[in-house]
Parts: C-alpha cells; structure tokens; sequence
C-alpha cells in the first residue's frame, strides 16, 4: 500500500489486533528507509536533542531545530503518518502558545498529528489542540521532559497509587480526544491494563508486549547511539561497526594514495589538455 495512513487507519489496526510500528526519525534518507520498511508512524521525536544534536536533554531542543528536521522528514515519507513532537518550549512554558506551535508543525513541516507529553495542564492543551483540528499522540509514563519531576530516568507506577495515576492520565487524554497514548518506562501489566481499558491504541516503549504497538528511538536499535542504553532497548543492527569499517577504509585508502582510481576519477582528452598546457 502506498496511500499515506490516516489517523483512522492507525485506530482500526487496535480494532483489528493488528500491531502498529513506530520508530523515530530526524533527517531524509533515514526516514526514506522506515518508510520503505512499512513503519506506519514516524516520529521525529525530541530525542533528536540526545540522538544527533550530542545534547544532553531533550528540554534542550526548541521549535526551530523540530521544524528543520521535520521538513527533511517530511520530504522523504509517502505512505507512514507522520507526527512531530512538540518540545518542551512549544508548550511546557507557555501553554497558550501551544495551539500556535502545533500549528506550525502541521503547515510550515507538514506533520500529520503532533505528540505531546503529560504535564499539569495537558489535559486543556491537547483539548485546544484538537478543537483546532490537529490530531494529538499523548505521552505518559516516564516523560523525559519532565523526568526530573519523576525522580529521574525510572521506571513509573511501580506501586498502585503511581500506577493509578498513569492509568487516569491515559483515560483523561483519551477523553480529551488524542487519538493514541504513548506508554513509557511502565510495568508490562499496568501497559496491558491501560491498553484493555483505552479504545485508543496505546504505543509502549518499555512498556511490555500488551501495548497496540510498540516506539523505539531508530539511532539505538541501529547501533547509533551509545552514550546510555535503557534496558528495553534491543540493538537490531550494528551500523556503527559498518560505519567505522567503512570510514576506516576510506582513510586507509586515500592516505596510500589508492583512492581515487581511475574508476573513480573523470578523464579529459589528451589534446584539450595538451592545448591547456601549451597556453
Ligand atoms: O522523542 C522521542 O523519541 C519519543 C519516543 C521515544 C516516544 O518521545
């Protein structure tokens, strides 16, 4: 199928028992691969601030760098829908920016939907989002933009009070109409739970094997990126050890001056250059 996939599409697929894939991506030739490979959603998602800008924080990164990279996105993905995360700037700080910045994925990026993580006032900005007619992905869990307010990078409701809290934050974005929540960092039952009693799929990121579909960061199941691994990632490739074969190669070639060869270089007349000489 190569008709890009709508909201609708995505939702039926729960209805259906069908998985949904998403990964995430930030540049064009990246994102032309996904889509190849029949991702159904690409996420150019905040983890560009760890991923590819060296940053330490994905508060960090701000509209102007998801624009850049979600315009590139954007130029390479036919068939997947496509959905921006909206950084901590777009709307942590000033939610009454947030339908503007939402806005701006949708037209100057061409985004499909945006993500948006939970906050206090989630609930009023993925409502105003959507009333202004932009599809929203919630985020709940362990929400990086916020993690310090979590006690950090760990795992969330792991006792029923927490766990509670997760669930109700799933239920109210649903009701304010997103059309898809993202689980993080939560234990596999409480994901299966929130997955049975959402009609919204759910998308998990170490969040077990229940959820409707499942997110990974592309740069870490590639190999790309190795700063810090979380234990739900899996490393399905190994480009940094092609990547450093091939360079390798490359600098050993052209140091012995055997790159370029002639196969590689363009040749001129013998008489053009002849009379260049003789000038
Ligand atoms: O920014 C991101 O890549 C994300 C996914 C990991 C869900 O939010």
């Amino acid at each position: 199928m190569n008709e890009r996939l709508t909201v609708r599409q995505i939702q039926e697929k729960k209805r259906r028992k069908e998985k949904i894939v998403v990964l995430t991506a930030y540049d064009y030739p990246l994102a032309s691969l996904l889509d190849r490979c029949a991702v159904d959603i690409i996420l150019v998602g905040d983890s560009l601030a760890n991923v590819v800008l060296g940053l330490d924080s994905t508060t960090q990164v701000g509209m102007t760098e998801m624009l850049h990279h979600a315009k590139a996105v954007r130029r390479a993905v036919r068939r997947a829908l496509l959905v921006g995360d909206m950084p901590f700037e777009a709307y942590q700080k000033s939610p009454e920016k947030s339908v503007e910045n939402a806005r701006r994925f949708v037209e100057e990026a061409g985004c499909d939907a945006v993500k948006l993580e939970w906050f206090a006032r989630c609930p009023q900005v993925a409502r105003d989002i959507i009333r202004a007619g932009i599809p929203v992905m919630g985020h709940v869990g362990l929400t990086p933009q916020t993690a310090e307010q979590l006690g950090g990078f760990k795992t969330q409701g792991k006792d029923a009070g927490s766990a509670r809290k997760i669930l109700q934050n799933a239920l109210t974005l649903q009701k304010q109409g997103c059309f898809s929540v993202v689980l993080e960092c939560i234990p596999t039952p409480l994901a299966a739970m929130i997955t049975q009693r959402l009609s919204v799929p759910t998308i998990g990121i170490g969040a077990g094997a229940g959820c409707d579909g499942q997110v990974l960061v592309t740069y870490d199941l590639l190999g790309l990126f190795d700063r810090f691994t979380p234990k739900f990632v899996k490393r399905y490739a190994r480009l940094d050890k092609a990547i450093l074969d091939g360079v390798g190669r490359f600098c050993a070639d052209v140091r012995k001056g055997k790159f370029p060869d002639e196969q590689h270089s363009y040749a001129m007349a013998p008489e053009e250059f002849k009379k260049l000489k003789g000038k």
